[in-house]
C-alpha cells in the first residue's frame, strides 16, 4: 500500500479520540523526551549578529488570544496541549541525529488541499509553541503569496520578503527578515505581490533560496505556510527541499480524492504528517482536534 492509500485509510479510520490516539501513536513510535530536544546549540556569534539586522516589530497578542490563536501566555488549553503534542514529533524528526537523520528536517512545509483549511492558523500556533521553547529558534515564511496572511495574523505592518529574496539575487534573506517581541520568533514576510509571483516561487531560484535557508539556519525551525497545494505548484515545488510536512486536513469538510492527489503532489517529501483540524471529536466542543499519522 502506498502512502497516500495509507494516509488515506488513516484518515477515514479517524474516530474516538484522536489526541488520544496521536498520542498512542507517537508512543509507539518515539520515546517521549524527557527535555526539549538535543537540538540547538547557543546562538552562534554570526547567527546573534544577523539577528541583530533587520526591522524589529510587535506581535499584537491581545489580537491574537481575540482570534483564537496561541500565545506565549496562553492558558494551558486543549489546543495548547494538542499543539504541544504535534510539536513534541515534529521537533524530534528536525534534529534526529545518526540513523533518524532527516535532511532538512528542520524545513516544515505547512499545506492543505484549498484555501480556508486553516494552514495559516495552524503554522502561526506552531510557532508559536515552538517559540515557547526556550532553546530552540523558529523563522516563520510567509510562502502563501497569493493570500499572505501570517503577518496580518500577528498584527505586524509586512515588507520586503520571501518574493523579493526570489526576484533579486542581490538582495539579503536577512535584510528582509523581521526580529519579533518573541526573542526567538523571527519572521520572513511573502514580500511583494508580483505579476510573475508563482512562475517566480516556482522557478529553480526558489530551490537555491529554500536551501540557502536550510544551510543558514541548521539550528532554527523553519515553517512555511504554504499555498494549497491543489491550487498551486508552489506546495509541490517546497515540497522538494522541505524535510517535514504538516498536511492540514479540514474535518468535514477535505474530500478523500482531492486529499489523495495534493498528497501525490508532494510525495516527493517522505515524512507527511496529517493534521486534522476544526475536528468536534476533541473534548469540550473545541474546534480543534489533531490526527496525526506518519506517512512513513
Ligand atoms: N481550529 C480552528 N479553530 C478556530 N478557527 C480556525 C481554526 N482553523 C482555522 N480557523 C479560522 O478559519 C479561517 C481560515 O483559516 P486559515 O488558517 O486562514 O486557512 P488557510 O491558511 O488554509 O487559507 C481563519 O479565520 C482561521 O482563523
Ligand atoms: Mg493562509
Amino acid at each position: 500500500m502506498d502512502l497516500i492509500e495509507r494516509a488515506a485509510q488513516k484518515m477515514k479510520k479517524a474516530g474516538g479520540s484522536l489526541v488520544e490516539r496521536a498520542a498512542e501513536k507517537m508512543a509507539q513510535s518515539q520515546p517521549a523526551p524527557a527535555s526539549a530536544p538535543e537540538t540547538k546549540a547557543a546562538v552562534s556569534a554570526p547567527e546573534a549578529r544577523e539577528n541583530r539586522r533587520g526591522r524589529r516589530v510587535n506581535i499584537n497578542f491581545e489580537a491574537m488570544k481575540a482570534d483564537n490563536y496561541l500565545t506565549p501566555d496562553s492558558e494551558p488549553t486543549t489546543m495548547a496541549e494538542e499543539f504541544r503534542l504535534v510539536k513534541r514529533s515534529l521537533l524530534l524528526n528536525a534534529f534526529a541525529k545518526g540513523e533518524g537523520a532527516i535532511r532538512n528536517g528542520n524545513l516544515i512545509l505547512v499545506t492543505s488541499t484549498q484555501p480556508g483549511e486553516g494552514k495559516t492558523f495552524c503554522a502561526v500556533n506552531l510557532a508559536m509553541s515552538i517559540a515557547t521553547e526556550r532553546d530552540v529558534t523558529v523563522l516563520l515564511v510567509d510562502a502563501d503569496t497569493h493570500k499572505p496572511e501570517v503577518l496580518k495574523t500577528l498584527g505586524v505592518e509586512g515588507g520586503r520578503g520571501l518574493v523579493d529574496v526570489v526576484a533579486d539575487q542581490n538582495l539579503d534573506l536577512s535584510d528582509c527578515l523581521l526580529r519579533t517581541n518573541i526573542d526567538n520568533l523571527v519572521l520572513l514576510p511573502a514580500g511583494r505581490q508580483h505579476n510573475l509571483t508563482t512562475e517566480l516561487l516556482a522557478s529553480e531560484r526558489m530551490g537555491v533560496i529554500v536551501e540557502e535557508i536550510a544551510k543558514r539556519y541548521p539550528d532554527r525551525v523553519v515553517i512555511f505556510d504554504s499555498p494549497p497545494a491543489l491550487a498551486s505548484s508552489v506546495a509541490s515545488v517546497l515540497a522538494l527541499h522541505v524535510g517535514q510536512i504538516l498536511f492540514v486536513v479540514e474535518a468535514e469538510r477535505t474530500r478523500e480524492p482531492q486529499l489523495k492527489e495534493a498528497l501525490s503532489l508532494v510525495s516527493s517529501c517522505q515524512h507527511i504528517n496529517l493534521l486534522l483540524n476544526k475536528s468536534r471529536f476533541s473534548a469540550g466542543e473545541k474546534k480543534f482536534g489533531t490526527y496525526y499519522g506518519y506517512g512513513t
